[in-house]
């Protein structure tokens, strides 16, 4: 049984993509078989944080949507870019960054019904022991399919009072869909921060698990499309933390 693993918070910019990408490369790097799917079909970017260029994307998760080929198709092997370290799988279904498709997508929307067929056929046909799923922020009706079907969920907030605000909306909406373990991941988070006070703040404000606490970085900020950072930086505080955010993920 493969663990299914949604990435999502209430506002965007929060740093989702980068989340998923160090995730499903951690995980790859431990020996598992991964893949990742960009279900933020309106603002695609999970593809370049793992190194793949928009002109290397052929067929697309919406290609799938559309009927016009399987979602294994749309899956490209991501890891034996990044180097020997992965010794599992890194597979990545990434989303059309042509205007044409999104603008598609968005006037004639898609049955959602698919997804849930695609992310199973995926598991089976790649073998995967873990499914990503990177979302789009906010609650729409395929963030609220892949929250209900997800074993763990991590909610990856800013700590400041917008995003403390708005990301109680998505804790409420996890609890009814009964998501089996839900991970508070505080990201961004300003050199000058307590780090332990963020922690317990984040915590009593949702009643829920804080899996994270990442500093803003520098390097993350820059790395951009050069590298998938747990990767380059392996023993960066950044590293260590999404380390532990996938342990307690996959529990
Ligand atoms: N811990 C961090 N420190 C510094 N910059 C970060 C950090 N996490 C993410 N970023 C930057 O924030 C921006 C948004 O991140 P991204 O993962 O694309 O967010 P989302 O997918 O939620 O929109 C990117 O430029 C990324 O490099
Ligand atoms: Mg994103």
């Amino acid at each position: 049984m493969a663990t299914v693993i949604s990435i999502h918070s209430f506002r965007g910019g929060t740093g989702k993509s980068n989340t998923a990408a160090n995730l499903s490369a951690l995980a790859a790097m431990q020996g598992l078989r991964v893949g990742v799917v960009d279900t933020d079909i309106q603002s695609p970017g999970v593809h370049v944080v793992l190194g793949m260029g928009d002109d290397e994307v052929g067929k697309s998760l919406n290609d799938y949507l559309w009927g016009n080929c399987e979602i294994e198709e749309a899956a490209y092997d991501v890891g034996t870019r990044i180097g020997p370290e992965i010794t599992g799988a890194l597979y990545l279904v990434p989303s059309s960054i042509k205007a044409g498709d999104i603008a598609r997508i968005i006037r004639e929307g898609y049955d959602v019904g698919l997804l849930n067929d695609g992310f199973q056929r995926l598991i089976e046909e790649l073998e995967l022991d873990a499914l990503i799923i990177d979302t789009h922020p906010g609650m729409n009706e395929e963030t609220l399919l892949s929250i209900a079907i997800s074993d763990a969920l991590a909610v990856v907030m800013r700590p400041d009072s917008q995003d403390y605000q708005g990301t109680g909306v998505t804790v409420e909406v996890a609890r009814r869909l009964n998501v089996p373990r839900l991970v508070m991941v505080v990201n961004k988070v300003p050199s000058s921060f307590d780090t332990e006070q963020v922690r317990q703040r984040v915590s009593e404000a949702y009643d829920a698990e804080v899996g994270a606490v990442i500093p803003h970085s520098d390097e993350m900020m820059t790395l951009a499309s050069s590298g998938v950072f747990v990767h380059r930086y392996p023993d960066h505080l950044v590293t260590t933390e999404y380390k532990l955010l996938l342990t307690r993920l996959l529990e």
